[in-house]
């Protein structure tokens, strides 16, 4: 029997592609997700993709909330009552929208941070000390030296920031409560896009994209008239934002490659970046979207969005050397298996949902 591991928010963008991954390494994968942004045929198609049968003991799936202390300690107990107890946990379930986390502060440090505290006290409870944590460049706010090394400041601009970097100090609190017994990887994501190659998983954002990648996406499939550019004075290369963009098959990698050293290194603390440590403009994106899709991608340039930093790229040295990870998909791949992702599925998992 593989290693298992329990995944929160499984079933969304990041957490789908790394299922494929681990699932491909292995592990046995219990996924708990409430599908408040997510369809349960995203965890369809990852099953049909590597071959594994949904609910077997490679891959469950337990619809659920992890602000409920009920619901997470029925699935360590049954784990632990089945002879199956968690090797890990990865930590992806959360909301993710900063213009959201503005009018709903509540909601962000209800899901973000109580129901990570509410999961961080069932793993403590059942003894299961090895989490992986999804965490974000949002935490640096306005980056003072680029690229950003994972010593800069922490100071968000954004209740979504201040959330992920309060959970960032609970896990670093409850470490220091317990030296030598946690195992602890806190992910610092910047910007995670593509899909897939198989064009049968990627992202699925509800309603008006706020990100870049999923609106260019749906200007190139005719779901929408043209990009708005937010500001052409950025102190860049072309004017326009810079930002380290990462592929998504490149983070279930990293995502991988941080369980297996977690698991074998033993009990540690790691932060870390994953990015590209290479940066690129709104435009490069559209030229490049435009040049793996074969389609126009008309634009217009218009004022900054509010909140906005000039440029965001990842050092990613401490990857590099501590998980032996660095990224190794280019934009225009990136570009390519996004396009197919788009292509084959306009309208997201909606159609075949
Ligand atoms: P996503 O919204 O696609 O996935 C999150 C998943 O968590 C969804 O399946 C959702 O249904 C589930 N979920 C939400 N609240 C839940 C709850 N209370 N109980 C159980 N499940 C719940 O987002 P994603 O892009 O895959 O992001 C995954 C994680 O990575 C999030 O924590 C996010 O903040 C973080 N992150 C994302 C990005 C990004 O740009 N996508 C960047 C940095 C960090
Ligand atoms: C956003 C979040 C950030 C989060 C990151 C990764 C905001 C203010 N910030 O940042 O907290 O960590 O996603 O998920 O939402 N752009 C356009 N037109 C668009 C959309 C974006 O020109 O329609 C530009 C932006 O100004 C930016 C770049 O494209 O220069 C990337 O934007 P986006 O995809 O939203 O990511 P971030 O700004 O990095």
């Amino acid at each position: 029997m593989g290693r298992r591991v329990l995944i929160t928010g499984g079933a969304g963008f990041i957490g789908s592609h790394t299922c494929l991954v681990l699932l491909e390494a292995g592990y046995d994968l219990l996924v708990l997700d409430n599908f408040s942004n997510s369809s349960p045929e995203a965890l369809t198609r990852v099953a049909a993709i590597s071959s594994v049968s949904l609910n077997s003991t490679r891959l469950q799936i337990e619809h659920g909330d992890i602000r409920n202390p009920h619901t997470l300690d029925q699935l360590f107990s049954d784990a632990a009552a089945n002879d199956r107890p968690f090797d890990a946990v990865i930590h992806f379930a959360g909301l993710k929208a900063v213009g959201e986390s503005f009018q709903k502060p509540l909601l962000y440090w209800d899901v973000n941070v109580s129901g990570s505290r509410t999961l961080l006290a069932a793993m403590e409870a059942h003894a299961c000390c090895t989490l992986v944590f999804s965490s974000s460049a949002t935490v640096y706010g306005f980056p003072k030296d680029v690229p950003i090394p994972e010593s800069a400041p922490i100071q968000p601009i954004n209740p979504y920031g201040f959330s992920k970097a309060a959970v960032e100090q609970m896990l670093a609190d409850l470490n220091a409560s317990a030296p030598n017994t946690w195992r602890i990887a806190c992910l610092r994501y910047f910007n995670p896009v593509g899909a897939h190659p198989s064009g049968q998983i990627g992202e699925d954002p509800l309603g008006f994209p706020n990100n870049l990648f999923p609106f260019v996406s749906q200007v190139a499939v005719g779901r929408r008239d043209q990009l708005q550019v937010f500001g052409s004075d950025w102190p860049t290369h072309d004017g326009t934002g810079v930002r380290d963009y990462i592929h998504v098959m490149d983070l279930a990698d990293g995502h991988k490659a941080a369980l297996d050293s977690l698991l074998k290194e033993g009990p540690q603390h790691l932060i870390c970046n994953l990015g590209s440590g290479a940066g690129k403009s709104v435009l490069d994106v559209v030229n490049a979207y435009a040049a793996a899709s074969g389609q126009n991608i008309p634009y217009a340039l218009v004022d900054r969005r509010p909140g906005d930093a000039a440029i965001t790229i990842a050092d990613p040295t401490r990857a590099a050397n501590t998980l032996s990870w660095r990224t190794k998909r280019t934009l225009s791949d990136i570009c390519r298996d996004g396009w197919t992702w788009q292509q084959a599925n306009p309208m997201g998992y909606r159609e075949s949902a």
